[in-house]
């Protein structure tokens, strides 16, 4: 095996597997903000990445794609079905996001989830030269960091996890609990994506384990009655924000955008959501909100449309179909009530799209819509402010993103309160071009400061100081 100085694991590559009309194989980007952050990171190192290929039953060699060393770790189909649409996106991904969907728990799951979280763990151990620092991501990797150092104690291990972490009362409803809190006391750095998250967790590590915690450093003990410190705190996660300008600014995307524009009839107002299809991004509210100023005569079809971007996601999960249902309905009957022959009310698109036709729409949107009922960071929100050069257009972002923390110049609301977010609505169609553009101004700044080459630095800064410092780390 070839060795390594720096590793990232996640369960998806940035590349997705796909069979070409003639059976070939295709690498296809992948879906997420996970994807989108890590990526530029990982083309500027000259690192490792290991993942799964995201289909079953597949075993591919290690290869190159645009830069990155690409390691696959391959899942059976039941694998599939256990540990990946069961714990991880039926248990795990409900409970973190404050039980918004029902989580399952089931032992049969957790047994896959402990399984498949070994083999990663015994890939990247293979992988690593000694000394070598792993980065470990997200919630369907929890096992790894623990797993990983009883393998390979020289490694410096971190772990970082983009999706929230929940408040102790709704965490202790996971029967594996405290498995899932040792597993991930085997890093040298837990980072989260706010302050709350890495309250929780270093609350959830108190309440099980009694450990002292003093400030972000926590005392596990070793044993031999020493202490080993892990640090827990809060790295807020970005994008490669010049990189989306760079797009923007190039005259055939410009185009692009006034082609959507006229396409769509050339309405004074677009409005945008972007999201996976998933039950956390609050699209039904989003729905609710503009379907009532439409019933009461606020907005009128004439003068707004909106544009729905729901990336297809997790299909295999009853709760995801039955969603994608509802949103279905929903959009069906209010383009029934509402849209003229001239004008429709609702441009819904079930697909993902590539980046350069996203931030067409991102130029073409006056009003950005981000209305998650609870999400890690959103890199949509961020994505919108980037491609923004013109320092026009607003965004209305929820207060349960991660985002919401920094990005304080956006129309702020609450998703639930649904007149709260109709008038949210208003104030953003009708908000005077100076105020546009002194909020997109400051929006702007933070995005281009904190971007995702200085979240990874700053991580990894913490990761070396807090270990034995590693050879080839940035
Ligand atoms: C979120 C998660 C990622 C995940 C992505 C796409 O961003 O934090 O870990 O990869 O969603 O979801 P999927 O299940 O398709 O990988």
């Amino acid at each position: 095996d070839a060795a390594y100085d720096m590793i990232v694991v996640s369960n998806r590559l940035p590349v997705d597997y796909q069979e070409g009309p003639e059976g070939e194989t295709q690498w296809k980007s992948s879906p997420g903000g996970l994807v989108t952050a890590l990526e530029p990171v990982m083309r500027a190192a000259d690192g490792a990445w290991i993942g799964w290929a995201g289909v079953a039953d597949r075993d591919f060699d290690p290869f190159e794609h645009d830069g990155i060393s690409i390691i696959p770790v391959p899942l059976s189909a039941q694998e599939l079905e256990d540990y990946y649409e069961g714990f991880s996106n039926d248990t795990l991904w409900p409970l973190y996001h404050d039980v918004i969907a029902p989580p399952s728990f089931h032992r049969e799951w957790w047994d896959a989830y402990v399984r498949v979280n070994r083999r990663f763990a015994e890939a990247a151990a293979r992988a690593a030269s000694p000394g070598a620092v792993v980065w470990v991501q997200d919630y369907q990797l929890q096992l790894v960091p623990k797993m990983l150092r009883e393998n390979r104690p020289d490694l410096v291990i971190g772990f970082f996890n983009h999706i929230p972490f929940p408040a102790y009362g709704i965490y202790s409803q996971l029967p594996w609990r405290r498995q899932v809190i040792d597993g991930l006391l085997g890093a040298d750095v837990i980072g989260f994506q706010r302050a709350a998250d890495a309250g929780n967790f270093s609350r959830a590590v108190r309440r099980l384990y009694g450990y002292t915690t003093r400030g972000s450093l926590i005392e596990v003990p070793t044993g031999d009655g020493d202490v080993r410190r892990v640090v827990a705190r809060h790295f807020p996660i970005s994008i490669d924000a010049a990189g989306f300008e760079e797009i923007a600014r190039r005259p055939e995307v410009q185009a692009r955008a006034r082609e959507i524009r006229s396409s769509l009839g050339d309405p004074e107002v677009i409005m945008l959501g972007v999201d996976r299809l998933d039950y956390t991004k609050g699209i039904r509210h989003r729905l609710k909100a503009f379907g009532e100023l439409l019933r009461d005569d606020r907005l009128s079809v004439e003068r707004a449309t909106l544009v729905q971007v729901a990336s297809p996601s997790r299909e295999r999960v009853a709760t995801y179909r039955q969603l994608r249902d509802e949103i279905e309905l929903m959009v069906g009957r209010l383009n029934g009530d509402y849209s003229t022959l001239g004008h429709q009310a609702i441009a819904y698109l079930h697909h993902g799209y590539p980046r350069e036709e996203m931030v067409a729409l991102y130029l073409a949107a006056d009003v950005m819509l981000v209305t998650a009922l609870r999400d890690g960071m959103n890199l949509v929100a961020k994505e919108y402010v980037a491609c923004r050069f013109d320092h026009d257009g607003v965004l209305v972002l929820s207060e349960f993103t991660g985002a919401s923390d920094e990005l304080r110049q956006a129309v702020l609301v609450n998703p639930h309160d649904i007149e709260g977010l109709k008038d949210a609505m208003v104030e953003a169609v009708e908000m005077p071009e100076r105020e546009r553009a002194r909020r997109m101004r400051a929006l702007r700044k933070r995005v281009g400061e904190n971007d995702v080459a200085r979240w990874s630095a700053s991580f990894l800064k913490t990761l070396t100081g807090a270990g034995i410092i590693a050879p080839g780390v940035p």
